[in-house]
């Protein structure tokens, strides 16, 4: 690897090259940026080959989103979601993460309109004016990929067309600031600056993750936050950015089934989420499509 000297410094100091290890006399290889950030962070830094892995995870569930949204209508049940999902992941000699994990149902989590994250799917019919948000995760070859949309049912009204655009935007400028230099919390800090600014609120209690060999790694990823805050970003990390926006207040309730978060206002959420690696110049999602 060819580090140029006004670079992000490969030894993950944030610094640049030529004010860090290019001044050393021995420079820090890669191997122990990999150990400092297992045994500081515990993140796993990726190699090549898992890579590669995510990224074949990762076309896999955009296929997916893409068979959903190309089959998601007004009358369908949201478990009608589900079976399209399990049935194509399991066709593709592939594993729905959400079946069982932590004593979760369904093999994806399909929340409407209210619903923030991590509905289940059930007999709940979609109407027209609907938004609907389709998270899926499958695992590849023992490699893990994460990623979601919120897809229109029929015609949205203006306060679904723009808490969808809005958050939709979130993701956009989140993945803005991945690249090598730059913290963990700037990520954060630019969604919530957006978000705000358009008069929307950022749940909290979620975060994106970590992602690759398990479900959920290290790092946590806030979509709110400070700029210049925590880890700093080196490239081989692989994590989720995953922005749940609401229309109205921020807060959120649980429902009885444990796993259900709506929010506590009755208002309008929505979210988009990519799993992304931070490559030497920047980001590159495992899980690419349009924003
Ligand atoms: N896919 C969700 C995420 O983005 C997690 C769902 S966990 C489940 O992290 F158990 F609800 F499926
Ligand atoms: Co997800
Ligand atoms: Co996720």
């Amino acid at each position: 690897m060819k580090t140029g000297r006004n670079k992000p410094c490969p030894c993950g100091s944030g610094k640049k090259y030529k004010k860090c290890c290019a001044r050393k006399k021995k420079v820090q290889l890669n191997v122990n940026l990999n150990k400092k950030y297992a045994d500081s962070y515990n993140i796993l830094i990726k190699t090549r080959e898992e890579i590669e892995g995510m990224r074949r995870t990762g076309l896999l569930v955009i296929e997916t989103l893409d068979l959903v949204e190309a089959k998601i209508k007004a009358g369908m049940t949201t478990d009608e979601i589900n079976t399209i999902v399990h049935e194509f992941t399991i066709e593709n000699g592939a594993i729905a993460a959400c079946l069982n994990y932590r004593g979760f149902p369904k093999s994806v989590c399909v929340s409407v309109n209210e619903v923030i994250c991590h509905g289940i799917p059930g007999d709940r019919v979609l109407k027209d004016g609907d938004i609907v948000n389709v998270d899926v995760t499958s695992i590849l070859n023992s490699y893990y990929a994460d990623a979601n949309k919120t897809f229109f049912i029929g015609k949205p009204d203006a306060n679904a067309r723009k808490i969808v655009s809005v958050t939709r935007e979130c993701l956009n400028v989140g993945m803005a600031q991945v690249k090598p230099g730059n913290k963990i919390g700037d990520i954060g800090w630019a969604i919530q600056q957006y978000a705000e600014n358009h008069g929307c609120s950022v749940v909290r209690e979620f975060v994106g993750h970590g992602i690759g060999l398990e479900f959920h790694e290290q790092p946590q990823v806030p979509h709110f936050g400070r700029k210049g805050e925590g880890v700093p970003l080196v490239p081989g990390m692989v994590f989720t950015i995953e922005p749940m926006i609401n229309l109205g207040e921020r807060h959120l309730k649980i429902l009885r089934d444990n796993w259900t978060a709506v929010t506590r206002d009755k208002s309008l959420s929505a979210q988009f989420e990519q799993t992304v690696l931070v490559t030497e110049t920047g980001c590159e999602s495992l899980t690419p499509y349009n924003i």
